[in-house]
C-alpha cells in the first residue's frame, strides 16, 4: 500500500456550504473534504421524513439533493478553498446535473470562478430525485448517458483539463455492465483520475412497525448494509482498470480501521465515509487513523 497517495475524507452529501461541519472537518485528520453535491439551481430537497438511521449502522436516505445551487457555491468557494489549503486538505466539489449539458455548465461555472478546488467529482449516482413523472433516471445505469456526460464535460474545457476529475457511480450489480463502464472509463482516462464507488444502493426500504420509515417511496441504502457491496465494486473496478492511471476510491459502510484496510486490500487507494461521518463527524478520521496504525478495530 502506497500511503503517500492514501486519502480519507467525508463522502458527498454531508457538507453543502460553510458553517459548523466545515470548521469541524478542517480541524480533523481528514486529508480531503468533499462539498456537495451541487446542482445548477438551488434545491430544497424532498419534504417530510427523508432519513432512517438503522441500529446496525445502515442508513436509508431520500434527501433529494438539497443544496444552495452553483451560483451561491462559487461565491463562498474561494474562502473554503483558502481554509482547506491552509489546513493541507484537498477540496473536492461534487456536481450533479439533470442532463449531460448541465454537467458541462456546472464544471464550466466552477472553472470560470477561478478553480478554487482541487477536484471535481461527477456524481452519476443519486437515486433520490423524484418529480411529477416519478423517479428520475440514475445516470450510472445508462452507458450512453455516462458517455455523453463525459463528452460534455470534456468539451467544456477551453484549453486543457482544469483539475482532477472523479466519477462517482452507483453500485453496479450486473458484472458485465460494470465491465462495460470500466471499459468506457479506460478509454476516458485522460479525463477521469478516480472512480468513486459506491453511491447508495437505490430504492431500499425500512419499516417502523407497519409504517414505512421514510416519506418518499424508496431511499438510497448506505452504511453497514453497503459494506460488502462496496468491497466487491472496488475489487472489480480495480481489476478492470489495471494498467491505467485511474485510482479507485472506496465508499460504503466504513466505520472503523478494519473496514478501511479491507477496501485497500480490494484495490482502493483512498476512502470516503458517509453515514458514519454523519454520526461521528470529524473525530471518525482520527479514530480510524489510530486503528490503522495500531492494526486494531
Ligand atoms: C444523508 C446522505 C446524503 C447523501 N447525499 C449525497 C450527495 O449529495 N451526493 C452524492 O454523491 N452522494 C450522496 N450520498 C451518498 C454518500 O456520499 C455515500 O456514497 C453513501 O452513503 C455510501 O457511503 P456510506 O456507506 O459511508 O454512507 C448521501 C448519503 C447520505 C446518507
Amino acid at each position: 500500500m502506497d500511503w503517500s497517495t492514501f486519502s480519507i475524507g467525508n463522502a458527498a452529501g454531508f457538507i453543502k456550504g460553510p458553517g459548523l461541519p466545515f470548521d469541524d472537518i478542517l480541524a480533523s485528520a481528514a486529508t480531503d473534504i468533499t462539498i456537495g453535491s451541487i446542482t445548477l439551481e438551488p434545491r430544497a430537497g424532498n419534504p417530510g421524513v427523508v432519513y432512517w438511521d438503522g441500529e446496525d449502522g445502515t442508513s436509508i436516505n431520500s434527501l433529494g439533493l438539497p443544496n444552495p445551487g452553483m451560483a451561491m457555491t462559487v461565491r463562498y468557494l474561494p474562502a473554503l478553498f483558502r481554509q482547506a489549503t491552509q489546513s493541507s486538505k484537498r477540496l473536492r466539489i461534487s456536481i450533479a446535473g439533470f442532463s449531460p449539458e448541465e454537467y458541462q455548465q456546472l464544471s464550466r461555472q466552477l472553472h470560470d470562478c477561478g478553480s478554487h478546488y482541487h477536484e471535481i467529482e461527477i456524481n452519476l449516482g443519486c437515486p433520490n430525485v423524484w418529480g411529477e413523472g416519478g423517479q428520475k433516471p440514475i445516470a450510472s445505469f445508462d452507458l450512453d448517458l455516462i458517455r455523453n456526460v463525459l463528452m460534455q464535460v470534456m468539451m467544456g474545457f477551453r484549453v486543457e483539463k482544469p483539475c482532477e476529475f472523479s466519477l462517482k457511480l452507483s453500485p453496479l450489480s450486473d458484472p458485465l455492465y460494470l465491465a462495460s463502464v470500466a471499459e468506457l472509463v479506460r478509454k476516458s482516462d485522460t479525463l477521469i483520475d478516480r472512480i468513486v464507488t459506491s453511491n447508495t444502493f437505490p430504492n431500499g426500504l425500512a419499516f417502523e412497525g407497519q409504517k414505512r420509515a421514510i416519506d418518499i417511496p424508496y431511499g438510497g441504502v448506505g452504511g453497514t448494509a453497503l459494506r460488502h457491496i462496496a468491497l466487491g465494486q472496488v475489487a472489480q473496478f480495480s481489476e478492470a482498470l489495471k494498467g491505467t492511471n485511474v485510482k479507485i476510491i472506496g465508499v460504503g459502510g466504513i466505520s472503523c480501521g478494519n473496514d478501511v484496510s479491507a477496501l485497500l486490500a480490494a484495490g482502493a487507494s483512498g476512502v470516503q465515509i458517509g453515514t458514519a461521518y454523519g454520526k461521528r463527524q470529524g473525530k471518525i478520521f482520527s479514530d480510524i487513523g489510530l486503528e490503522l496504525m495500531e492494526g486494531t478495530g
